[in-house]
């Protein structure tokens, strides 16, 4: 390799890279006298599903054959850390993938997402997992073909990590899941350092893509049959803040409804304390913009929403809900709620309660709190298990009980549905969601995917209906 020729500014130094990588590939190939193939396991968030695409799309690119199972020659697992659940996952696959390892000695296994931004995993691996061949972090997946070379180059496992990144690299090749919808990240990072949450320490600050380039995506999107957008941000609310020319969510929001071919979009997630009068109207007006919104509350409590750093208090939060209600009267709302963050006292829980029972969410993700290394929450006193147990399954039956009374409440009306695809388990149907996301399974066939077609909701299944379309 003559260093001259490796470009110094980006992208096209990665396309460099992949170029090199694509002679290396083959090489390999010809020595072991068939195709390679890859898989990716994503934990954790869309971002890091969009995160995949990016690097599915580079694997492709290189010549990498994708596969469904996970004894591939390439296994990259693409990892979360908000909570400790989803790093103990991925711990155990480790040990499983070392067994396919074991019986394919040019197999190699790529580490990447949030947890490899945390030193401990880091040290924990080299420690304990040797096999590893590679690994990288959040800030620098834009450097992944030139990562590849490497490692296909080395013996040794390679690691590059950065602390922190002001960079975002445009125009990469990417792959997406579904020909008719994408993920379009709109920022990167936050800032708000909510007490429990290892986000900010793992993802960076808050930076904010040019909506020139949003934009131009999404039209390259559009043009290549996608239909539905999801504008992808920690908190999207305060999106813009800090560009040159600063611009707000629901300014972008209003450009991106112009899109000709568009029918569809949705956005996650907005932070309550930053959720503008705007953005409400915006969404009243614009008919593109899904009748949904994630509004995550954590708490209902007050006093520990304070503690918690999230900037609203339990007034304010239904305060929000009221306004989104009479604005759009058919808007579904769904939550995360946190049970046991350190303090948590009966009478803070059935604030949370009374907050569930107020608003009457059509679904909520709900959490037992975990302590993260590093955060604030992370030092106090944490909950007895017994305790936060025994409320985590009292505010899951309320979620429950209310969502199912949410979906009676909507059976048999006529809903816009896209079509997503084929049913897996019955060919003569076909799956797909409400713009409140809800799923649906009806007669139909291939020749509907990707389209919207009006769903008469027929019968309520649980977590999704039975429709006909008319
Ligand atoms: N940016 C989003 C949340 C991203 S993390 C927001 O602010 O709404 C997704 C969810 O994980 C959070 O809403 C929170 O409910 C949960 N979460 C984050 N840290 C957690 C922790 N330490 N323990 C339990 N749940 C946590
Ligand atoms: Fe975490 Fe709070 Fe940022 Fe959401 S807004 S990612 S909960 S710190
Ligand atoms: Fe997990 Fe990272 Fe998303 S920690 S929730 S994958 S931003």
């Amino acid at each position: 390799m003559n260093l001259n020729e490796i470009p110094v500014t980006e992208p096209q130094r990665q396309f460099y890279f992949m170029n090199l990588a694509k002679e290396l590939l083959k090489k390999k190939e010809e020595e072991v006298g068939r195709k390679l193939t890859f898989h990716v396991t994503t934990f954790g968030c869309q971002m890091n599903a969009r995160d995949s695409e990016k690097l599915i799309g580079i694997l492709e690119n290189i010549g990498y054959v994708e596969i469904e199972e996970e004894d591939a020659d390439f296994v990259i697992y693409n990892t979360c850390t908000v909570r400790d659940n989803a790093n103990q996952k991925v711990y155990g696959r480790l040990g499983y993938l070392n067994g396919f390892k074991k019986k394919n000695k040019d197999m190699k296994i790529g580490l990447c997402g949030c947890m490899m931004q945390e030193p401990t995993v880091i040290e924990k691996i080299k420690k304990s997992y040797s096999f590893v061949d590679l690994i990288f972090g959040t800030h620098n997946i834009f450097k992944f073909a030139e990562l590849v070379c490497q490692m296909l180059q080395s013996e040794k496992m390679v690691i590059d990590v950065w602390e922190s990144t002001d960079k975002i690299v445009e125009e990469l090749p990417t792959d997406r899941k579904y020909a008719f919808k994408s993920g379009v990240n709109i920022m990167f990072g936050c800032n708000n350092f909510c007490s429990y949450c290892i986000v900010p320490y793992v993802r960076g600050r808050e930076r904010s893509r040019e909506p020139k380039d949003i934009l131009q995506e999404i039209e390259r999107l559009v043009s290549d049959g996608v239909v539905e957008v999801m504008l992808l941000g920690q908190n999207v609310n305060s999106y813009g803040k800090n560009l040159e020319n600063p611009i707000t969510f629901s300014e972008l929001l209003e450009e991106v409804c112009k899109i000709e071919g568009l029918k569809r979009v949705r956005f996650m997630t907005s932070h309550p304390k930053d959720l503008s009068d705007d953005l409400i109207r915006v969404m009243a007006e614009n008919k593109k913009i899904c009748r949904h919104m994630h509004l995550p509350l954590q708490s209902g409590s007050s006093r520990l929403l304070a503690d918690m750093n999230r900037h609203y208090d339990k007034e304010k939060y239904l305060d929000i809900v009221r306004k989104l209600r009479e604005a759009i009267p058919d808007i579904a709302l769904t939550t995360d709620i946190i049970v046991g963050y350190p303090g948590e006292t009966e009478e803070d829980f059935m604030e949370t309660m009374d907050v569930v029972e107020k608003v009457r969410y059509n679904s909520a993700f709900t959490f037992i709190y975990s302590p993260r290394t590093g955060t604030p929450a992370a030092k106090k006193e944490q909950i007895p298990e017994d305790i936060t147990k025994d409320r985590f399954q009292r505010l899951l039956k309320l979620v429950q009980n209310i969502g199912q009374e949410k979906k009676a409440e909507v059976t048999g009306q006529s809903v816009e549905v896209l079509v997503e695809q084929v049913n897996e388990h019955d060919d003569s149907l076909v799956t797909g969601r409400c713009d409140n996301n809800t799923l649906v399974h009806f007669k139909g066939d291939a020749s509907l995917i990707g389209t919207i077609v009006t769903v008469k909701l027929t019968e309520c299944k649980g977590f999704y209906f039975i429709g006909e379309q008319i």
